[in-house]
């Protein structure tokens, strides 16, 4: 147990843009009956920060308020009832708490420390992997219940997965490619589409300057995709629904352009098209995905890892949409430790 009485975090005060999160100094949270405190080694960040630091209408967060909920590190301190052997462990969070998730409706990791269930703690086998587990639960879990569970994705099959180049999106190609299936990846630049094809994308379509839709009409021989991921919302919804093959499967998880989406009814009757939402993961989805990444079967992809001093520039890769998978971020006080053991840096 530590004698730290203050902590650095990521602070949100009020809602706004990037100007609103200020890394200070906090008093170091204490574990209550059935918690523990959780000494920060990484915190993956993912486009819900964003949508929590402007506000989101219909989900009050209560301010001042920490965000990231992918959290992987050490357990510092636990609570009445819980096992004391678990001090020192290498552990991953899951963030699902409840109907909320911490980081979320409840301060997240992007601090030095960070009280959590000891139910949502999964101890790690290999305690040199911080970073890519970190990268894991909010982006790998919803891509693999998008995937496995809700769309029953068959090799041989077609799948076009919109915002490939995101946390979410390089998670579904990597999933896809697994079982088997055809990736069609979209994404907005020719450098993305390159990097999406060294990752097993077998075509890439950069959105900004072909109509994504007719591409997959076209490479799909007039056919449609089987399976088409979209979580981008307003802005693709539309074209999604187009390239669709007669009986495929669209599957979405959120809409970072916009929920107020157009669907072209006709398609859906014609079509006999097959609309799926999927939300989050299950604790059995989550440790599937451990599991391959621990084996060896799936390598996250990181874009950089940031310290916690820098979380503005770090977000501002998503936020500004030039991040090729997962940004990392690390307290300033173990970044070398983390970062030198795991060869990733910004
Ligand atoms: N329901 C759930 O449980 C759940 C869980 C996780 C995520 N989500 C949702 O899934 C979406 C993706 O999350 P994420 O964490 O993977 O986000 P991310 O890492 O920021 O990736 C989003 C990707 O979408 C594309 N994009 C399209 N329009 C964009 C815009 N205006 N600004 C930024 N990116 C844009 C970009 O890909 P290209 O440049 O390749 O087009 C970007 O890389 C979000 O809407 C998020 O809320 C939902």
């Amino acid at each position: 147990m530590t004698a730290t009485a203050t902590m650095q975090a990521a602070v949100i005060r009020r809602h706004g843009g990037p100007e609103v999160t200020e890394v200070e100094e906090l008093a170091r949270p204490a574990a209550g009956p059935g918690e523990a405190v959780v000494r920060v080694a990484a915190c993956g960040l993912n486009h819900l920060d964003i949508f929590v630091r402007r506000g989101m209408p219909g989900l009050p967060i209560p301010l001042p308020h920490v965000s990231g909920g992918d959290i992987a590190g050490w357990v510092d301190e636990i609570g009445e009832g819980a096992s004391p052997e678990l001090i020192g462990t290498a552990v991953l969070v899951d963030p699902a708490v409840g109907d909320g998730a911490l980081g979320e409706t409840l301060p997240g990791g992007l601090a030095e420390y960070v009280v959590v269930p000891v139910a949502n703690l999964i101890p790690l086998e290999d305690p040199d992997r911080l970073v890519a587990f970190a990268a894991l639960p909010i982006a790998y879990g919803t891509a693999y219940r998008m995937i496995v569970t809700r769309a029953r994705l068959a090799a041989g099959e077609t799948i076009a997965i919109l915002g490939a180049s995101g946390g979410v999106g390089v998670a579904c190609v990597q999933f896809a490619k697994r079982i088997g299936a055809r990736v069609l990846a979209c994404t907005s630049s020719s450098e993305k589409a390159r990097r999406l094809r060294d990752l097993g994308a077998d075509d890439a379509i950069d959105v900004l300057e072909e109509d994504f839709s007719a591409a997959v009409w076209k490479l799909t021989d007039k056919k449609g995709a089987d399976v088409v991921v979209d979580y981008s919302g307003k802005e693709t919804w539309p074209g999604s629904i187009r390239c669709t093959a007669h009986g495929g499967r669209i599957v979405t998880c959120g809409a970072t352009t916009g929920f107020d989406a157009t669907t072209d009814l006709r398609y859906v009757w014609r079509r006999e098209l097959n609309i799926l939402g999927s939300d989050g993961w299950t604790r059995s989805e989550l440790l599937d995905v451990v599991g391959l990444v621990a084996r060896g079967e799936v390598d996250p992809v990181v874009h950089g890892v940031y310290p916690l001093s820098r979380v503005t520039e770090a977000i501002a890769q998503l936020e500004e949409r030039r991040a090729f998978g997962k940004v990392v971020v690390v307290p300033d006080a173990v970044y070398g430790q983390v970062t030198e053991k795991e060869g990733q840096h910004e």
